[in-house]
């Protein structure tokens, strides 16, 4: 075991000028500390190296270089599994996040208050740089709201945050797909309790920043997966919803169009319709809700569909049907029942659909999946 307090990780990308002012930072900040910090560089080819080889005479830095893999989470996972401190705390190189809240975070993860902790701008006390625009802001707000019922903090977005090192190996199957490496583990992870440090996020003054629009995109697949991540059966099921619904579109559109544009019968137009909506629905079920499944052969998987499909609007229709016949007050208020119908219909399918049409994976299959 070594005796090492604070592993201090920061990813980094052409950086060269921030590295001597956020290490000259740290380590006045860790003083009297038993620190390292561990850079890692995506091979910026700016002199990033040299610059934290000759800090390390009088700071305990080092500096991993990757030549294969590149991207902020996996740099940040390279990091922790370097680090040898009882306690990791990930941070930006750009001096966005203050060194000055690292020994307070790490001191309320050591009291066992919080089994987490998050450099967070949104809490009292926390701020950030006046002039960002309202769009700035608005997008950093809708994204934090999305991830609220994933993690109870603020500033689930922030980059700057630490944890006890052991705490790591709970973290299952780590799959960040951009940037929001700090979310992913405290998701994934067992941690109870996170707690924020409020802190003053300063705009970076050197180099840029590499947040793009490709990875807001690439947040909105990783909210997905979080999401069934932590409550599997109700993202399915809302997902089954959403496709369903869309489905229910389809079929209205084709259904009209059938009789007005074509002059077909109502119920050979309701007989037809039915089968393009659910071929439909099968598609993005597929792609969409069950993602995570096997990917059986598509013809025999899209019959089953469809056959689910039909018993499922038999059951829609059956329940409509006993309702308003049987049920004074549905005989009175049709349009309740064929909400209730619809709702029968669609649990039917939605259980069928994930225990015979979208199979789970073998137990082995799931592990190679997932690598
Ligand atoms: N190794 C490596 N590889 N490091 C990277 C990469 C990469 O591909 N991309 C960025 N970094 C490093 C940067 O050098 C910097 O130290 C840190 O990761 C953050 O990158 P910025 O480009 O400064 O990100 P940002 O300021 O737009 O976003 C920050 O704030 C967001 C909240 O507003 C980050 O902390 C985000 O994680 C955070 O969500
Ligand atoms: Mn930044």
């Amino acid at each position: 075991m070594s005796d090492i307090r604070i592993s201090v990780v920061i990813p980094t990308y052409k950086e060269v000028e921030n590295i001597p002012l956020i290490s000259e930072e740290i380590a006045a900040s860790l003083a009297d500390q038993n620190y390292e910090i561990i850079f890692v560089d995506d091979n910026s080819c700016d002199g990033s190296f040299d610059a934290v080889t000759g800090l390390a005479d009088r700071i305990p830095a080092r500096m991993i270089v990757r030549t294969e893999d590149r991207g902020l989470s996996t740099a940040v996972i390279r990091g922790i599994e370097e680090a040898k401190g009882k306690y990791v705390v990930v941070m930006d190189c750009d001096m966005s996040h203050p060194s000055s809240a690292i020994l307070p975070m790490v001191e309320t993860l050591e009291s066992g208050k919080q089994d987490f902790m998050v450099g967070s701008r949104y809490v009292e006390g926390g701020s950030f740089d006046e002039h960002w625009g309202f769009f700035r802001l608005l997008n950093s707000k809708v994204a934090t709201w999305l991830a609220l019922p994933l993690c109870h903090v603020q500033d689930p977005m922030s980059g700057f945050f630490g944890f006890e090192r052991e705490k790591f190996k709970t973290c299952a199957h780590l799959t960040p797909t951009g940037y929001k490496i700090g979310l992913e583990i405290m998701v994934k992870g067992d941690f109870n309790n996170p707690g924020e440090h409020p802190i003053h996020f300063k705009d970076r003054e050197y180099g840029e920043s590499k947040l793009s629009f490709k990875e807001q995109l690439l947040y909105l697949k990783h909210l997905r997966r979080l999401y069934s991540f932590k409550f599997p059966t109700a993202s399915e099921f809302l997902q089954f919803g959403f496709v369903g619904g869309t489905g229910f579109v389809i079929d209205s559109l084709i259904y009209f169009a059938l009789q007005f544009v074509f002059g077909l019968e109502h119920k050979v137009a309701r007989a037809i319709s039915f089968w393009p909506a659910a071929t439909w629905n099968w598609f993005w079920n597929r792609t969409i809700t069950f993602t995570d499944r096997k990917k059986s052969n598509r013809l025999g998987q899209w019959l089953a569909f469809l056959g689910t499909s039909l018993g499922g609007f038999a059951m829609n229709f059956g329940t409509y049907s006993m309702l308003t016949d049987y049920v004074p007050f549905f005989m009175e208020n049709k349009f309740p029942a064929l909400i209730i119908g619809v709702l029968v219909g669609m649990g039917f399918n939605f259980m069928v659909a994930r225990v015979l049409v979208f199979r789970k994976l073998d137990q082995e299959m799931e592990k190679e999946e997932r690598k």
